[in-house]
């Protein structure tokens, strides 16, 4: 028979439960020398109603109360002696769950949630040394090989790693918060390291600063494929890494949502003229493509090339064309004027480099098939490059969002096209998304479209295997919506309190004051929470064998000894006036 992994001397015994409300337990303290070694999130075992059983609870906060109590009557009953002070110590916890040391035909189980009531006077014992690493090897244990990820160890017990369930860490979306500079970018990168690992991963980065550059470095152990949205430098000769996002893949609402402004009293005319050419204008392409079958069902949002210059004639000639009166008379044209300034938005948006990779596509992509290849190319994975980095670092902020929210909105609605016994799932890492992902209230007419994307798809995205992971430095800019439908999350250093806040509102309630030490975690260090745990656990993160490109800079010490470079400052205002970082040789 197996031995029971938790086994307590009396040395270990902390207290006696003195307290029980629905999740928490409150442990008077008998042992104060113990008392001075517990830290917040310490685990505390507390007898069950058998031999076997244990509740685990995870200390919150310790109290120390003053009680007044009589003294011992001595002999002199006449005279009323002064009531003397008590300390007592509480220790409060919350209960997460119970271990068993027999479990039907298992041994030595843990599983969330308590079935019962601690009961008020039971012992209670603080979980270290061996018994903590017995106990820590059991949660790990709890997950099948095949769904294993292993973050890093445990900070209770550095001996022990830290196993997450690849699978639920992925299944129903994710977040990796904390300040700038705690590790996020480095988690981002030993998690994909990891899932390299597997046969066939299917990640999309959303690289917002080109920091991943060094993973699909195959030379120096990258394992990651790499694509750039097209910069204006990128217009004239396109290469194969450089992504391209035709007009034509834009659906009704993103395209008016950059074009259209909604004060014009014009702008339903203009909304409706636009609707009206652009999809006549694809059934055109049908026609000449020969797809009967789809003419019958496409709808103005779907993605079917048409040529923009004709949109543009056609909008011209409404603008323009005089209408004719009861007697043959030119008259005002029905549309006569109204679309003024909606072409000339449009043509601003034309002529402007900086839309190039929307507004400028190179021949090709005005093709039917070019569509089916380009989104093979993203949502492939063919043993070792099923992580796929997506570098935006030269789009500019303001169109940010709609790339992001197209990109998204696309592989996801392929991913819902997609025959459902044929479907692998995807994940769609979304780094610094406070950048693309605002809370809805600051969000503009572009911000909200983009926004609508990814929360459809953290609403509906786990039906279809489709995932989002969420990182961010500032938790509070991100869109609720999707941060709540997040049920992971590795929490890193973080020092703003409003920010704070927003992690303990996504707590259940039970586990808010664990939050108190996301200020004092140091750097690549995190508490894990969600269901992709057994246990809430303050972690150690393992260093990614690549890491990425974010390197802390030493102020000091370079200040002490490194001299700018003045060629590369007179380049970098060449690259800001081209709008491109690879014109001017820098890397
Ligand atoms: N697990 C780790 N162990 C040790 N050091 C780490 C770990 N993770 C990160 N660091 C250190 O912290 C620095 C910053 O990490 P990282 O770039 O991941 O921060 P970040 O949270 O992504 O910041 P930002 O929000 O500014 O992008 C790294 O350069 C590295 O030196
Ligand atoms: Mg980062």
């Amino acid at each position: 028979m197996t031995e029971a992994a938790l086994q307590f001397s009396n040395e270990e015994k902390i207290g006696r439960v003195a307290s029980v409300d629905t999740s928490r337990v409150a442990i008077d303290v008998t042992n104060s020398v113990l008392l001075t070694r517990i830290g917040i999130g310490q685990l505390i075992a507390i007898r069950g109603t058998t031999e076997r059983e244990y509740l685990i609870a995870m200390t919150e906060r310790v109290t120390r109360s003053i009680r007044e109590e009589l003294p011992e009557q001595g002999e002199d009953d006449d005279v009323v002696a002064p009531l003397i002070t008590v300390p007592t110590d509480i220790i409060q916890g919350v209960l997460i769950g119970t271990f068993r040391t027999i479990e039907g035909a298992k041994t030595n189980t843990f599983k969330r949630g308590a079935d019962s009531f601690p009961q008020i006077d039971r012992e209670c014992f603080v979980i270290e040394g061996v018994n903590l690493q017995r106990f820590m090897g059991i949660l790990g244990a709890g997950f099948s090989e095949d769904e294993r990820l292993k973050l890093g160890t445990f900070v209770a017990d550095r001996s022990a790693d830290a196993i997450a369930s690849g699978d639920k860490f992925f299944q129903r979306h994710a977040a990796i918060l904390g300040s700038t500079g705690s590790g996020k970018s480095w988690a981002v990168a030993l998690i994909l390291e990891r899932a390299a690992k597997l046969k066939y991963p299917n990640i999309i980065v959303f690289d917002m600063h080109g920091e991943y550059a060094p993973l699909a470095n195959k030379a120096n152990g990258g394992f990651a494929d790499r694509f750039r949205i097209a910069g204006p430098g990128d217009l004239e000769n396109p290469g194969d890494d450089v992504l391209f996002l035709p007009y034509w893949l834009l659906n009704r609402d993103e395209m008016l949502s950059m074009i259209l402004d909604r004060s014009d009293q014009n702008a339903p005319n203009q909304a409706s003229r636009f609707t009206l050419h652009v999809r006549n204008l694809k059934e055109q392409t049908l026609d000449a493509e020969g797809k009967a079958d789809t003419k019958k069902t496409f709808t103005v949002d779907s993605p079917i090339p048409y040529d923009l210059k004709e949109l543009v004639a056609l909008l011209n000639t409404d603008n323009t064309a005089k209408g004719i009166g009861a007697k043959g008379a030119p008259v005002k044209g029905e549309w006569e004027d109204k679309l003024t300034r909606f072409l000339s938005r449009l043509e601003t948006k034309l002529d402007d480099r900086r839309y190039g990779f929307m507004f400028s596509p190179p021949t090709p992509a005005a093709k039917y098939d070019w569509l089916a290849i380009q989104v093979l190319k993203l949502l492939k994975s063919d043993g070792g490059s099923g992580i796929k980095i997506i570098d935006f670092s030269e789009v500019p902020a303001d169109v940010l969002p709609v790339v992001t929210g197209t990109l998204a909105r696309l592989l996801y609605d392929v991913q819902f096209w997609m025959d459902g016994s044929s479907r692998t799932p995807v994940t769609l890492l979304c780094d610094e998304a406070h950048l693309y992902l605002p809370v809805r209230d600051d969000a503009d007419a572009v911000q909200k479209q983009a926004l609508g994307s990814f929360e459809r798809i953290a609403k509906e995205g786990r039906k279809y295997g489709f995932s989002l992971l969420v990182v961010s430095q500032r938790p509070s800019d991100v869109s609720r919506t999707i941060l709540s439908q997040c049920n992971n999350f590795l929490a890193l250093r973080l020092t703003n309190e409003t920010d704070q806040g927003v992690i303990k509102r996504l707590m259940p309630d039970s586990l808010a004051g664990l939050t108190s030490i996301l200020p004092l975690l140091d750097t690549g260090e995190a508490l894990l929470l969600g269901d992709a745990v057994l246990l809430p656990s303050r972690i150690k993160l393992d260093i990614p064998k690549v890491p990425p490109d974010s390197a802390t800079r030493d102020f000091w010490k370079e200040w002490g000894s490194v001299k700018p470079d003045d060629t590369a400052i007179s380049s970098a205002v060449e690259c800001l006036r081209s709008q491109s970082r690879r014109s001017k040789g820098l890397s």
